[in-house]
């Protein structure tokens, strides 16, 4: 854990140190819902222990990949700003772009005001890492703080640029995930069962090749499935599969603990979703579970008819007595919709961060926190 993690200080000694300080703080409000979205909830706490403690807040954060001038007006992030005025009980300054006076600006303003400034994918400096753009950032703040674990797999300039500018911490949420996922890293020996489903195989093959020699279970669902299915001489239809993972596939399939769904739900030539013969399987694997990892919908469940493997898997998860890591938009998305968040032993903002995190790679974003300077 970070030795200037706001935990450690929480009770006396950072209040006293970033009292009337101007904080940059690095969320993930990388979402589409914004009254349905976890992430946007789950940022709340750092924000309300920096009103707590006097500091101005200045909020940066990237949304999707814009990459036409149609695409930035679709993802601005200009209407978060309500979202965090009724979360928070205070006005929100939205700034659109960063000038010359935009420090003055931030200066200027009373103890305990927030701005937000507009995503910062509009700026190509964002995901070259350019140092100047991250210079430019850092002018704004008199300290950071990396509250956005699901995006610390990316070597962006806000991300991995900026604690070595700043004197940075970890923020509440980002060590949230640190200790929920360590937990589930170190209890996974006990009869792991890992559930890996959604639109994509190659970012799941990494938590499978990794945990492969001690899951007791590896359960897979959606794109992965289809994969492994094809690669086995399945006959898919016209499912979707990634033809590239095919190879890596084909040299798994020996593997007695990678468990393929057996019926489906057709519509078109295609699977949308896993049969009920699949679904009893993997609900009698996930009671007999001491440790479980779900990452994925199983189907196409954005679609009713088609979410209802995915719906019993989440409801076995909770019902289950082991010690339960959910994570993943769609998934987080998913149990949200069916009023379940609560119920999971730990609940991840990350996606792909997670996955990398789990497959035991150094995440960037983590590794240059570890290096920053010490608040004084
Ligand atoms: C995510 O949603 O996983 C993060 O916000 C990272 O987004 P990216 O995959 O577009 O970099």
């Amino acid at each position: 854990m970070y030795a200037f993690s706001i935990m450690q200080y929480l009770s006396h000694t950072l209040p006293a140190l970033i009292r009337g300080k101007t904080a940059l703080i690095r969320v993930d409000f990388n979402v589409e819902n914004q009254e349905e979205s976890f992430r946007l909830r789950a940022s709340l706490p750092t924000f309300k222990f920096l009103i707590a403690a006097n500091v101005k807040i200045v909020i940066i954060s990237h949304r999707g990949r814009p990459r036409s001038l149609r695409d930035q007006k679709k993802l601005s992030l200009r209407s978060v700003r309500l979202f965090l005025e009724r979360n928070l009980g205070r006005p929100v300054r939205f700034i659109s772009k960063i000038g010359d006076d935009t420090r003055r600006k931030i200066d200027a303003a009373a103890p305990k005001s927030i701005f937000l400034i507009e995503n910062l994918r509009f700026d190509p400096g964002e995901e070259t890492n350019d140092p100047a753009f991250a210079k430019k950032l850092a002018l704004l703040g008199d300290f950071f703080i990396n509250d956005a674990f699901s995006v610390s797999h990316r070597a962006n300039a806000s991300v991995t640029g900026l604690p070595g500018l700043l004197p940075s911490v970890a923020g509440l949420l980002l060590e949230k995930e640190l200790l929920g996922l360590n937990d589930f890293k170190k209890n996974h020996d006990d009869r792991l069962v890992i559930i890996l489903g959604g639109a994509k195989a190659s970012d799941k093959i990494g938590v499978l090749t990794h945990f492969l020699a001690r899951a007791h279970r590896i359960l897979l669902g959606g794109v992965p499935a289809n994969t492994f299915l094809k690669a086995s001489g399945f006959d898919i239809g016209t499912s979707i599969v990634e033809t590239s993972m095919l190879p890596a596939t084909k040299k798994l399939l020996r593997e007695k603990n990678i468990v393929l769904p057996v019926d489906f739900v057709w519509q078109s030539g295609k699977m949308f979703d896993v049969g009920p013969r699949t679904i009893a399987a993997y609900q009698k694997e996930i009671a007999d579970a001491k440790t479980i990892f779900w990452n994925g919908p199983l189907g196409y469940f954005e679609r009713d008819k088609f979410r209802i493997g995915s719906a019993a898997i989440a409801k076995a998860i909770v019902k289950s007595e082991a010690f339960s890591v959910v994570g993943g938009g769609e998934t987080t998305q998913l149990m949200h919709a069916l009023g379940l968040t609560k119920r999971v032993g730990f609940l991840s903002t990350g996606g792909g961060a997670m996955l990398e995190y789990l497959s035991g790679k150094t995440l960037p974003g983590l590794a240059a926190l570890e290096k920053t300077k010490k608040l004084r």
